[in-house]
């Protein structure tokens, strides 16, 4: 099936599912969020302590529950560009006599209402775990080590008392950290070159090891695959650091370009293509090293995001402006915006053999699926769907994609395929899960799946996000615009599921053992 043809009959694709060809077991922690100190996120987004759902800690009810909606495992805590000029010392302790701070990064105030302790609480209240980023842009081991021992450190010491003094008994056993964020970047506070870099995170990462060495240490790679740095970056890095980490990060967003929706849509081919790049430079230092060791991946921010509106925004930044929490990135999404999101958590689970953790980028507000008003409400994104669905239904494996799609052309990627999709298995409870997109513009395109592999199965849910207007998107005004519909397409024949994708759609199948 490798026609171009959109226009004589409806585009097909097939999808094969064999539970004896798999890619990799699921790890959770590829359902991960990331929480930065970056404009409503923290403040009037999860913590706004006069709101009527506030409780008694200040943090919005309402948002706890959309959160826990959403299923989200692991969260990365607390930025993103803000780390790289964080005092983490400046968060903990009596609130009043936490200093206000200008935070260079995204030219606010940072009050440190909200630090450690608390957000350590609220993600009791979310039920996920923390990942912690240590600042190595205006600071170095050092500090790594204190915050370390202050977060992980039993007792008995002076730093794991004044946790302890804080009101936190219990070490807060932080299992994950990053080194530092996107150092590649030249916006970032302390950026340095691969070389640099990758022997500070060395340091540090052997001198983290010696409190706790089964600590899981994420390196950082490159902050986009654009970055002129690319590849180089990530070998360097890599050469200095690969017997001290776990993982190398990958940081990627995607918007549609001059109009450009095809190649939009297209934007997983992209994400898959950078996972195999960085995968096989990481195993290409493993072979230099004759290591017995491999490096997974922490694709640790990942979204849709509106950059280039966010670019032109920067450049009216005032010396004496510098507010609490600003409306930044507030990126509105529509049901085009969905589809790709769906897409990229299709490339991640294809990948899952070597993405072993992964955090949307970001929860609340800033680039979110999770929107709130001051005093008002809180609502669901267009791009909440894709990811809730997921996390809830991808279970066990990932199955060996084999797929046979119609193609269309684009200018950024070539020839791609019409259809995107990727298959689950978790055999202990019987079930299985399909995700599809169908990124035609203009026509529905059905799909056949070959589940004689399977065994005898039923149809348990079909749901589709997608609109007449693929602009359409949830507001304040409007917040149940868009969501999931039923799909009432899916038909079962023997071992075979056929399903219509509507044009520009999102599509999540349940399956289970009769
Ligand atoms: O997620 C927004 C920003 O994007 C993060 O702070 C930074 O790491 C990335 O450039």
């Amino acid at each position: 099936m490798t026609s171009t043809n959109e226009s004589t009959s409806m585009p097909k694709a097939h999808l094969t599912l064999d539970p004896h060809f798999t890619v990799g077991p699921i790890n959770r922690r590829l359902f991960g969020g990331f929480v930065e100190h970056l404009g409503r996120h923290v403040y009037d987004g999860i913590y706004e302590p006069g709101h009527p759902e506030a409780d008694e800690e200040g943090f919005r009810s309402d948002v706890i529950e959309l959160v826990r909606e959403l299923g989200v495992s692991t969260i990365r805590y607390p930025g993103g560009n803000f780390v790289s000029g964080f005092k983490w010392e400046d968060s903990v302790g009596p609130k009043e006599q936490r200093p206000r701070r200008l935070d260079l990064a995204w030219h606010s105030t940072e009050t440190n209402e909200v630090g450690l302790h608390e957000f350590a609480s609220w993600l009791r209240k979310v039920d996920s775990e923390l990942m912690l980023a240590v600042n190595l842009g205006t600071r170095g081991t050092a500090e790594a080590l204190d915050l370390l021992e202050y977060s992980n450190h039993r007792g008995g010491t002076a730093l794991s008392q004044q946790r302890i003094a804080n009101g936190a008994e219990e070490p807060f056993n932080v299992r994950m950290w990053c080194l530092g964020n996107e150092m590649d970047g030249p916006w970032q506070l302390g950026h340095r070159s691969a070389d640099d870099y990758g022997k500070i995170a060395s340091q540090t990462a052997k001198a983290m090891r010696q409190i706790d060495r089964d600590l899981e240490l994420v390196v950082c790679g490159s902050s986009s695959a654009q970055m002129p740095t690319f590849g180089e970056w990530e070998r360097v890095v890599l050469h200095h650091t690969y017997e001290d980490v776990d993982y190398i990060s990958c940081h990627a967003y995607y918007e549609e370009r001059g109009g450009d929706m095809a190649s939009f849509l297209a934007s997983s081919v992209n994400m898959d293509h950078f996972i195999d790049t960085v995968v096989a430079t990481a195993d290409h230092v493993k072979a230099v090293k004759r290591s017995a060791k491999t490096i997974n991946i922490s694709f640790d921010e990942w979204n849709v995001w509106y950059i280039d509106r966010w670019q032109e925004r920067a450049k009216e930044f005032s010396r004496d402006d510098w507010p609490v929490a600003p409306r930044l990135l507030e990126d509105v999404y529509s049901v085009a915006d969905a589809v790709v999101f769906g897409s990229l958590m299709i490339s991640l689970l294809k990948h899952a053999d070597r993405v072993t953790s992964a955090s949307l980028a970001q929860l609340v507000n800033v680039i979110a699926p999770i929107m709130t008003e001051p005093g008002g409400p809180a609502w669901r994104q267009t791009t909440f769907f894709p990811f809730a669905l997921t996390s809830q239904l991808a279970r066990g494996t990932v199955l060996t994609p084999r797929l046979d799609s119609d193609t269309y052309e684009t200018k950024e990627y070539g020839v791609v395929p019409l259809v995107d999709a990727v298959a689950t298995h978790d055999e202990e409870a019987g079930e299985s899960a399909v995700f599809l997109v169908n990124r035609s513009q203009d026509a529905a395109t059905t799909v056949t799946l070959d589940v004689a592999a399977l065994g005898a199965v039923a149809v348990t849910s079909a749901h589709t996000l997608s609109d007449d207007d693929i602009h359409a998107k949830n507001t304040l005004e409007e917040p149940e615009r868009v969501g999931l519909v039923e799909n009432g397409t899916v038909t079962l024949d023997g071992s075979t599921v056929t399903v219509t994708l509507p044009p520009v759609s999102w599509t999540a199948i349940g399956l289970e053992r009769r």
